[in-house]
């Protein structure tokens, strides 16, 4: 295995056999773009729609229309009020969507082998679906608020890079690109508030915006945010990744676990295998309830699979 460090010019380079063999739109340096092509954006836009209208339906016991195209704006404040969504929108699978979840899960195993994105990579998560709000609210001011520009290795996210496809909803609530320059040594460090992050660096160059029905692969040294321009709902899926050719990033994790699963474990969920959910939609609501979501921000689904 080769060594590669922290440094611009490593993270830039573990992305050769990437560029060499995939099909990619925009490519800058640690943010780069796979190409989908229409079957693969349509199979999970319609898994997600899929996902998102079984929980409505299971939680509020009421039937909303599928194949409304705008479901997003029409049922904005129920899919707001669901529990399985956080603040930072992360959209979580409980035991009446674990079917869709699966499904979903399924769909984006095949886009990964189809782009040839699995040769590449040594491990990966499941996906976390996100239903973004494009309008700002306190809980935006919160210490791991996305809104903030921030990279996922302070959140303790593990491996390389972030992979998140924007599916859905108001391309106006977007996500921003930015590349550190002057980095310290403690950058991948996991960090309890993301306004800590600054004195990481010394100032953010602009790299640009995500873009839709695209696979946009983020190393972890690439800064983001969330762009809230009171618009509306979009959603979107991401997963993290560990290519083949690096070795762990040495970093301190804050105490946090987020190991990945072998790739050929993940291969099977909806499959041979699939994830399963612990609680229920009402259970989740209880649990919530009184929450004011001050914590600190975990990044990783604990759920079971068999
Ligand atoms: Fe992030």
């Amino acid at each position: 295995m080769r060594q590669w460090g922290k440094t611009y010019q490593r993270r830039f380079h573990i992305y050769e056999d990437i560029r060499k063999s995939l099909d990619l739109g925009t490519d800058n340096g640690i943010q780069l773009e796979i190409n989908l092509n229409r079957d693969q954006e349509c199979s999970l836009q319609m898994a997600l729609e899929n996902y998102i209208i079984t929980t409505l339906n299971s939680f509020y016991d009421k039937k909303f229309k599928k194949g409304n195209n705008n479901f997003l704006i029409d049922y904005r404040d129920d899919i707001l009020g669901l529990p399985n969504r956080t603040p930072n929108g992360a959209f979580y699978p409980k035991k009446e969507n674990i079917k869709e979840y699966n499904i979903l899960q399924s769909i984006v195993n095949s886009t990964i082998v189809e782009t040839g994105l699995i040769d590449q990579i040594e491990s990966y998560d499941i996906c976390t679906v996100r239903i973004v709000d494009g309008k700002r609210t306190d809980l935006d001011k919160r210490n791991s608020a996305t809104v903030k520009l921030h990279s996922d290795a302070w959140s303790g996210q593990y491996g390389d890079a972030m992979v998140t496809t924007a599916l859905l909803g108001d391309e106006t609530t977007s996500l921003e690109f930015w590349k550190p320059i002057g980095m310290r040594d403690e950058f991948y460090d996991t960090l309890p508030n993301y306004e800590d992050g600054t004195n990481l660096y010394d100032y953010p160059e602009y790299l640009g915006k995500l873009k839709f029905g695209c696979m946009t692969i983020f190393d972890h040294q690439c800064l983001h945010r969330t762009l809230k321009e009171d618009g509306g709902l979009r959603v979107s899926i991401d997963f993290s990744i560990k290519l083949a050719c690096t070795e762990l990033l040495d970093k301190n994790t804050g105490g946090r676990n987020v190991k990945h699963r072998p790739k050929e474990e993940v291969l099977k969920i909806g499959d041979k295998t699939s994830v399963e959910a612990s609680e229920t939609l009402q259970e989740c609501y209880e649990r919530f309830k009184n929450d004011k979501y001050d914590g600190v921000a975990t990044s990783h689904i604990n759920d079971i699979v068999s």
